[in-house]
């Protein structure tokens, strides 16, 4: 084995130096002063009352159509427990995030993925799919998806939206990523356009860290307590206390200048990789996204990730599965690039083992 530093280009996760350690101290002593007993107590499985007001002001929605849960993923297996039979479809982009991919299949649904093209789903597949069979919902990641990085264009949007309605069929926007913007100008969420017939998610774990686990979801209020039904049968109330201590920080106006620190500390990084890669490995045509977390690349003809992945690791480069991510085949050269938990000079290390593995890999 290598006595290389190890470099883990494998999930996306946060920098440890993004988080605001300090302010989350000061917000849980002052949390504790001011609602002791409420954060401590049992709650309304919706959520902590004072946190659920201030996720509705900020998003400018009614505090009945917000559900807050343990981060937002395991919104997505509650929602999944209200709604999906065994049998019923559900359509994701492929690639797609595994991990929800990994919870629709332990429902027994049928996941069917959409080609995911740089600007969106390709919506010539969507609407053969969807002449075929109408899914419970489509899962879709409009902002710097995980794992492509691709943004869905103002365009699709609209035509995305078009179609739930002329089908009758629920869209899941699951939009983590989105206020990491790092250039040019955002697209309306799906939820925007369409609130009667979007669920929304969001999550604090890219804007303060995963420890917090804040999710939220939006949407109408009956189906919000049908899931919420759900998650009070399974755990009660969620995790008010780090719900509190995230309420306070963002009470105190503390997420503005986070966000900005983010970007300030990610934009680099994001840049860094596109030129490592441009440098190492011309002909790797990377997604070029202007925010979030990811992009991805495919490898040249008859490389297959898996085999780059086991080299890699010889190299102490440690790489994420590509197939894990299309849910009906395919992605045997897809390679997910997180980069936001890397310095600079380990993205360009990490990027130089990876051309000198994908060489050897070839010859
Ligand atoms: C698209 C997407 N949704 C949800 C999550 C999970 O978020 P949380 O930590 O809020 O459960 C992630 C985490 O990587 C993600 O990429």
């Amino acid at each position: 084995m290598s006595n290389l530093q190890p470099i883990n280009f494998t999930r996306g996760i946060p920098a440890n130096e993004s988080f605001p350690l300090a302010d989350i101290a000061d917000a849980s002593t002052a949390v504790l002063k001011s609602h002791g007993a409420g954060v401590m107590q049992y709650g309304p499985a919706l959520g902590f009352p004072p946190f659920r007001e201030w996720l509705a002001e900020w998003q400018g929605v009614e505090p009945s159509q917000v559900l807050t849960g343990n981060g937002s993923l395991e919104l997505v297996e509650f929602l999944c427990r209200y709604m999906i039979q065994p049998g019923d479809a559900i359509f994701t982009e492929a690639p797609s995030y595994d991990r929800a991919i990994g919870i629709f299949r332990r429902h027994n649904a049928d996941v069917i993925g959409i080609p995911l093209e740089s600007d969106g789903p390709n919506l010539d597949a969507l609407e053969t799919a969807l002449k075929k069979r109408v899914p419970k919902f489509f899962y879709i990641i409009p902002d710097f998806q995980n794992p492509s990085g691709a943004t869905c264009s103002g365009a699709k949007r609209r035509r995305v939206v078009e179609l739930s309605r002329q089908y009758g069929f629920t869209l899941l926007e699951d939009a983590p990523y989105r206020l990491l913007r790092y250039r040019g100008t955002a697209e309306p969420t799906l939820y925007s356009m369409a609130p009667d017939r979007v669920l929304h998610m969001s999550s604090f774990t890219k804007l303060i860290a995963p420890g917090v686990r804040a999710g939220f979801m939006l949407g109408n209020a009956e189906t919000l307590g049908k899931i919420a039904k759900v998650a009070e049968d399974t755990y009660i109330s969620p995790g008010y206390f780090a719900h509190g201590v995230t309420y306070e920080w963002c009470r105190r106006g503390l997420l503005p200048p986070q966000i900005e620190k983010l970007k300030t500390l990610y934009g680099p990084r994001l840049d860094a990789t596109l030129a490592a890669l441009d440098k190492c490995m011309p002909d790797a045509k990377p997604t070029r996204p202007d925010g979030g977390f990811f992009l991805s690349i495919t490898l040249p003809e008859g490389v297959r990730t898996a085999d780059v992945r086991t080299a890699a690791a010889k190299r102490n480069l440690n790489l994420a599965d590509g197939m894990a991510f299309f849910p009906n085949g395919g992605g045997e050269r897809f390679l997910r690039l997180p980069y936001c938990a890397l310095s600079p000079p380990e993205i360009e290390e990490g990027i130089r083992r990876l051309a000198d593995t994908v060489k050897e890999t070839r010859n």
